[in-house]
């Protein structure tokens, strides 16, 4: 590079990597979230640009059709996703960053073998890249249902997966000190083995935050890459992964450590735990269910003072938040307040319900999370639970539960608990709930979409 390309260039970077802070920041709420993906986007389009641009650079017409292909691929995937199917494309989505961190590693590794400094940099991206990818592609197959959800485990497991993870590093490790490439071969299977037998015990439920760290790991992985190019051979664009790659990497690890705590579980147990593989046996609640119609249901809801919504993964499933919209907008015509209560683990991914109820058109300051909304059950006429189960489920105030300990929404406590499921099916955890059974709580079995569509007619009737 000539002299003022240096700072120039040095300059843009610092331009992407504000505005990619600027992005992260935005996302931290739902209100200001689809400018902050803008955003991030505009920074990673100027980084990718000032790094191909480069002078020095070569291989336009190999760039551009990778960019042609990847971003086709991308563009046409997210439009046609269904909401539903959003964790496990995000779960191929973030492997693909794994595989491109990877892959950048073994580029790196092979121009820096016998470098102690790059190579273990390299060497480290390659490993945690490989992981990333092998790992997330389980993780796809699992929420896609192509493979079993359930924990898959077997006797020895851990034990096998530390051997194949030690053996591949020693490759690895091997093919660096000597300086013989081919042993990076054996090194890439087996790490990719690895990540495949790491995802295999952990159950599909769990998998967000499975993804979360993947996607935590990835960052690292980018760093780590960035590292490696700033101090080796190949130039010094290396400073924008570095950048980009510590913040995913910290942004990943808090959400995988949220997610954690809203299900009062260590990361280790979602990772180890092999949670799911066994369900509760030995428990049985007391009392019976009952049931209601959807005529009474909107009766009660329409002579209330307050309503707290509280949806989950059932609406997810049924895609029923357009009839929620309708059913509120009915009941506050009717004069009646409308609050919706959110659970950080309410569905399968991160801020599931939120865009579920965003994309209905509900304003984000009717959604309550647990800690403002869980004093005002009480006071509050009907609680009606949408295909939510463990997250309201009163078990976790019971010690031995799996789910003990759990930070739930306390909808037990309103003076009467209206529950749309279609059936006795249980929620993630695979156990009962105590909440069906309380003299409060009845029961509107169906469809979320056509239970609520039920009440909303019944509304409109009255
Ligand atoms: P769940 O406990 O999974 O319960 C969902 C309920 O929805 C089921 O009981 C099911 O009963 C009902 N349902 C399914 N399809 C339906 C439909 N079409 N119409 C009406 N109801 C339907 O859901 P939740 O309360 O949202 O809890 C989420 C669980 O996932 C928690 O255990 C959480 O720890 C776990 N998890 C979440 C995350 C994130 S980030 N969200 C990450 C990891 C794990 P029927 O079959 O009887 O209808």
């Amino acid at each position: 590079m000539i002299a003022w390309q240096t700072p120039l260039v040095d300059g843009v970077y610092v331009v992407a990597i504000l505005v990619f802070i600027l992005g992260l920041r935005s996302m931290s709420s739902p209100a200001t979230a689809r400018r902050g993906i803008m955003l991030a986007g505009v920074a990673m389009f100027i980084a990718v640009a000032v790094s191909v641009l480069l002078p020095g650079e070569s291989n336009f017409a190999l760039i551009a059709l990778g960019v042609f292909v990847g971003g086709l691929a991308g563009w046409y995937w997210a439009r046609v996703v269904q909401m539903t199917a959003m964790p496990q494309m995000v779960a191929i989505f973030n492997g693909m960053g794994g595989g491109a961190a990877g892959a950048i590693a073994a580029v790196e590794l092979l121009v820096s073998l016998g470098n102690p400094v790059t190579a273990g940099l390299s060497l480290a991206g390659a490993v945690i890249g490989s992981v990333s990818i092998a790992g997330s592609i389980i993780a796809f197959l699992k929420l896609q249902g192509w493979l079993r959800s359930k924990p898959i485990v077997f006797p020895g497991q851990q034990p096998v997966n530390l051997a194949v993870l030690v053996i591949g590093v020693a490759f690895g490790g091997y093919a660096a000190y000597s300086v013989q490439a081919f042993w990076l071969l054996p090194f890439f299977l087996l790490m990719i083995l690895f990540g495949f037998l790491f995802a295999l015990p952990i159950g599909g439920a769990d998998m967000p935050v499975v993804i979360s760290l993947f996607n935590a790991f990835t960052g690292i992985a980018v760093a780590l890459d960035g590292f490696a190019l700033v101090n080796g051979p190949l130039g010094d664009a290396g400073y924008a992964l570095v950048v980009a790659g510590t913040l995913v990497g910290a942004a990943g690890s808090l959400l995988t450590l949220l997610m954690a705590k809203a299900m009062n579980r260590s990361v280790g147990n979602v990772l180890f735990g092999a949670f799911g593989a066994t369900e509760e046996t030995g428990t049985t609640v007391q009392g019976s269910m009952r049931s209601i119609d959807a005529s009474d249901a909107a009766v009660e809801m329409a002579y209330a003072n307050e309503v707290i919504i509280v949806p989950g993964y059932g609406m997810a499933v049924a895609q029923a938040q357009q009839k929620v919209k309708e059913l509120a907008d009915l009941l506050e015509a009717k004069g009646v307040t409308v609050k919706y209560a959110i659970h950080p683990v309410a569905g399968r991914m991160p801020g599931h319900m939120n865009v579920l109820l965003a994309e209905a058109g509900i304003s984000y300051d009717k959604l309550f999370d647990r800690d403002e909304i869980n004093s005002e059950f009480p006071s509050a006429d009907v609680a009606l639970v949408i295909g939510a189960n463990d997250v309201v489920n009163p078990a976790a105030h019971r010690p031995g539960s799996p789910l003990f300990g759990m930070p739930i929404l306390d909808v037990d406590q309103a003076h009467n608990v209206i529950v749309i499921k279609r059936g006795q099916g249980k929620g993630f955890a695979g156990i009962e709930n105590d909440l069906f059974y309380k003299d409060n709580t009845r029961m509107l079995y169906g469809d979320a979409q056509a239970a609520v569509g039920q009440i909303v007619a019944a509304l409109k009737k009255s």
